[in-house]
């Protein structure tokens, strides 16, 4: 959701956070703008827009014969207020200027309490901030800072400057900082002092950065910066670095970021499971994650949301048959605000891609609450889910920027399948022979899925037919329905198409009376286990006019006319499959809604970062 950057040290600022907005692109958002200090007046500049970033470029020259090397930037997700110019970031309210990622749940008590009926010029939560932080400023930043925020529920992370309340006792160009919840990364480098929703934003200045810390105030002077708690104790922050560069946020040659990470898949599968065999097993003692937390478990409660929540759905299907002990996948933002049955035998497994998922992240804190013990699968270190999680496993998908997950997927599948390994061996539910083989299993499946992306213009033909549609069902039986719910996910994300999936046999309990002639059905039929009644189902849409896309192994021989369009996997067990059938699927999105013309990375209203509920 919200990007935000600040910048103080010595390079000019307009430019530099216009291009940080640009890295942050891949957030989501409606309306973007920057605010910049003149170093020579001190007075503030600010430039702001509907739409994208690009817009916002073009604006630059508006700054032309001002030097600036202090400011702040912001790609706004609208939350309160529509999307106009002037509830687009960065907001000024008497003496401060301010950009703001969150929700701030008590606004209208705030305007009751300050008097500000009346004086408010926007509809935004955050310019309501804006005024408590004025009301407070006497001159004192920090004070001010550390008063306003008591006045706050919700979540936020705030970037704030102040106008000079005395010439005398300037404040100097320094940018203040503070989060609650929503996150923020910052650091100080040769160039100076960065803070930002998230590293894609500063990896071309430094691989190195830090988490700040909740309730903490950072203070970005040019070319320093220093952390202190609310009574002002100094606080020593611990660097991390990322193992990937700027080239891995870029393109590299690609149309879209999404067909660059679909493409990935392979090789960041292989890198995140290779270093995890030890002699053919599973090992998970590099994470510091002891066999001891999988002995004697009553259930076993995955929390996630969208793409990541169909990741637990999948390693639901390999696990409980195996461990015969309940596995319950939840959608966190229900899981949260339920009274989960969760005790010390519990472990939930938290998995996210961004590890910033406020509802996940909510979901795991209640786990916790209730005493379970609580394993996270993320892809972004130092990410705040990775940090509140008693153990991580932490996948290597390198920054995925497209909103419509693919990589961090089957990444996600990927590990969970070794994590799920390793519990079974725990529990001696499985023998090591059996484990290693499971492991030999694991490891083809970066050529299966390389097998689909090297043959893609079979998926790409298939998708002529849906470009024009205006429906579309997914279809299939035990993983193959996690696999449709998926499918169906990223279909409807990226290319607006109508797309519902369903269990091939609860078709006929009411949605079927929507199969009319013409209408497309991607039919998933890849698990040998239930193969004919998969087939049944398929026959009764077939028979009511449907468009059969039909997915299954290469050797399964079916007759000629029970679908349109047949795409091939190559054999392989049950569990297996969803690896090649996900990069079908996510093809098929993707030439669909490219054929359709429109933005592939960046579908309408949506954030790769869900840090608001
Ligand atoms: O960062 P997370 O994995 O926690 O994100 C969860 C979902 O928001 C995410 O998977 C979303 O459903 C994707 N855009 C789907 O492609």
């Amino acid at each position: 959701m919200c990007g935000i950057i600040g910048y103080n040290g010595n390079l000019q600022a307009p430019g530099l956070l216009i291009e940080g907005l640009e890295r942050l692109e891949y957030r989501g958002y409606d309306s973007a703008g920057i605010a910049v200090k003149d170093t020579k007046t001190s007075s503030f500049h600010v430039i702001k827009t509907v739409g994208k970033v690009a817009e916002l470029k073009n604006r630059l020259p508006e700054l032309d014969g001002i030097s600036s090397t202090c400011g702040i930037g912001h790609t706004r997700w609208a939350t309160h207020g529509g999307v106009c110019e002037v509830n687009a970031h960065p907001h000024t309210f008497g003496r401060v200027v301010l950009l703001h990622n969150g929700i701030i749940e008590n606004h209208r008590e705030l305007v009751e309490k300050f008097g500000l009926k009346g004086k408010l010029k926007t509809q935004t939560d955050t310019e309501i901030a804006a005024a408590v932080f004025d009301a407070y400023y006497q001159g004192n930043p920090k004070e001010a800072i550390r008063k306003a925020v008591k006045e706050f529920i919700g979540t936020y992370a705030f970037c704030i400057m102040f106008v000079e309340e005395d010439e005398a006792e300037a404040s100097t160009d320094e940018i203040y900082a503070i989060r609650s919840v929503s996150p923020l990364v910052a650091t100080l480098c040769d160039d100076g002092a960065f803070i930002s929703s998230d590293i894609t934003a500063l990896i071309k200045y430094t691989n190195k950065y830090f988490v700040v810390p909740e309730n903490h105030i950072v203070t970005l002077g040019k070319n320093t910066m220093t952390i202190e708690d609310m009574r002002g104790h100094k606080f020593t922050p611990e660097y991390l670095t990322v193992n990937w560069d700027i080239s891995a946020a870029q393109k590299g040659g690609y149309k879209h970021y999404m067909m660059k990470e679909i493409m990935e898949q392979p090789d960041v599968i292989a890198a995140t499971i290779h270093g995890r065999i030890s002699d053919g097993l599973p090992s998970l003692a590099n994470d510091n994650v002891p066999d001891d937390i999988f002995k004697g478990l009553h259930s076993i409660q995955i929390v996630a949301c969208g793409t990541a929540m169909h990741a637990g759905m999948v390693f639901k299907a390999m696990i409980e048959p195996i461990l015969r002990v309940p596995v319950t996948v939840n959608i966190a933002s229900e899981y949260r605000y339920q009274d989960p049955i969760v005790d010390e035998h519990t472990l939930v497994i938290a998995i996210s891609q961004s590890g910033e998922t406020i509802d996940t992240l909510e979901a795991l804190r209640l786990s916790k609450r209730y005493g379970a013990t609580t394993l996270a699968v993320v892809n972004v270190q130092g990410s705040s889910i990775a940090r509140e999680s008693d153990y991580v496993v932490y996948t290597y998908a390198g920054p995925e920027i497209a909103v419509a997950s693919t990589k961090a997927y089957t990444v996600q599948i990927a590990t969970l399948y070794l994590i799920g390994c390793r519990i079974a061996l725990a529990n001696k539910k499985m023998t090591q022979k059996a484990a290693k083989q499971f492991i030999r299993n694991l490891e083809q499946v970066s050529a299966h899925i390389k097998s689909i992306l090297d043959n893609q213009e079979p998926i790409k033909k298939a998708t002529k037919y849906l470009k024009k549609a205006t429906d579309a069902f997914f279809i299939g039986r035990g993983n193959d329905y996690a696999l449709s719910l998926e499918g169906s996910l990223k279909l409807k994300e990226i290319s607006y198409i109508h797309a519902e999936a369903y269990a091939a046999g609860e078709l006929k309990h009411g949605t079927i009376a929507l199969i009319t002639e013409g209408v497309p059905v991607i039919a998933v039929a890849t698990q040998r286990t239930v193969f004919s009644k998969t087939i049944s189902n398929i026959r009764e849409v077939n028979a009511r006019g449907a468009y059969v896309i039909l997915i299954m192994e290469e050797q399964t021989v079916v007759d000629k006319d029970l679908c349109k369009i047949k795409l091939t996997i190559p054999e392989t067990e049950d569990v297996f499959s969803v690896f090649p059938t996900s990069a079908i699927l996510q093809l098929i999105a993707y030439y669909s809604a490219d054929a359709r013309g429109l933005d592939v990375d960046m579908p309408r209203n949506l954030a790769k970062s869900v840090t608001v509920e």
